[in-house]
């Protein structure tokens, strides 16, 4: 069954108070990353999975896109994106990544930022990622780094001090579901191996361009004292192109 956690109201009120919620993209420590691996929108069709507040959609219309789709299966998500996008050329809906339907070829674009690890099944979202993209298009995504998701408990293992002694990984190769706690709440997130990424890919008929491990820019760190994000990757990058 897919979960739709963003809509349950506690959930969402604690999603609202992140940095990301708030500042958006220049709040989160992997856009400049992110940014980098993104292909030039201008006159693209763009479509992004999971698209949240829609700051990735907005980036794209700022930057020349001609047309963007962001779907979402949070009405609250989707309600909140719309309030703060002022593009005619971008429109969202209310739908589940593994839902959402249109012409093959409907796009040059597909992008999804830490949406994916939501989903159960990969292989036939990314067989439909390479169907709705025209040929030569782009699908860039991130995800929680499969070394972070290895574990339910997604924390460091502390010393007798209460210290960080290291990021523990565990269960690496067993793959499927987790429930971790975020904001307070059970949520589900399926964990799988690097492997399992590139090779989904290419059995959906992409090309990998990209793999990048983001930590965030040291001006971040400095500023934020995020220091113990270099120890240990929280997000995975990949860059894949149609054939
Ligand atoms: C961590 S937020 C990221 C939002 C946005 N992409 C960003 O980076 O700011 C994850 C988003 O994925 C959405 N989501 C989770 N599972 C989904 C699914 N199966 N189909 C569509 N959206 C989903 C959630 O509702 C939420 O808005």
């Amino acid at each position: 069954m897919k979960q739709n956690k963003y809509d349950d109201p506690t959930f969402f009120t604690e999603y609202a108070k992140m940095p990301r919620s708030i500042d958006g993209l220049a709040a989160s420590g992997e856009w400049q990353a992110l940014r980098e691996t993104l292909p030039d929108f201008r006159g693209k069709r763009v479509l992004d999975l999971g698209c949240g507040y829609g700051w990735h959609c907005q980036f794209a219309y700022e930057h020349g896109a001609s047309e963007v789709v962001g779907i979402d299966i949070s009405a609250k998500m989707i309600e909140r994106a719309i309030e703060l996008t002022h593009a005619g050329n971008v429109r969202y809906e209310q739908t589940a990544i593994e839902d959402f339907e249109a012409a093959p070829g409907s796009f040059d674009i597909i992008l999804s930022s830490l949406a994916l690890h939501y989903v159960r099944d990969l292989g036939p979202v990314f067989a439909k990622a390479a169907e709705l993209l025209a040929s030569g298009g782009t699908f860039c995504y991130s995800v929680e780094h499969p070394l972070f998701t290895s574990r339910e408990q997604q924390d460091w293992s502390y010393d007798a001090d209460g210290q960080i002694a290291h990021w523990p990984v565990d269960n690496y190769f067993h793959e499927g579901q987790r429930t971790t706690a975020f904001l307070g709440a059970d949520v589900v997130k399926y964990h799988r191996t690097v492997e399992s990424h590139f090779k989904a890919l290419l059995a959906a008929g992409f090309s990998v361009e990209s793999l990048v491990e983001p930590a965030p820019p040291m001006e971040m760190v400095k500023e934020k004292g995020w220091e113990d994000e270099l120890r240990r990757p929280m997000m995975l990058i990949l860059r894949a192109v149609k054939a």
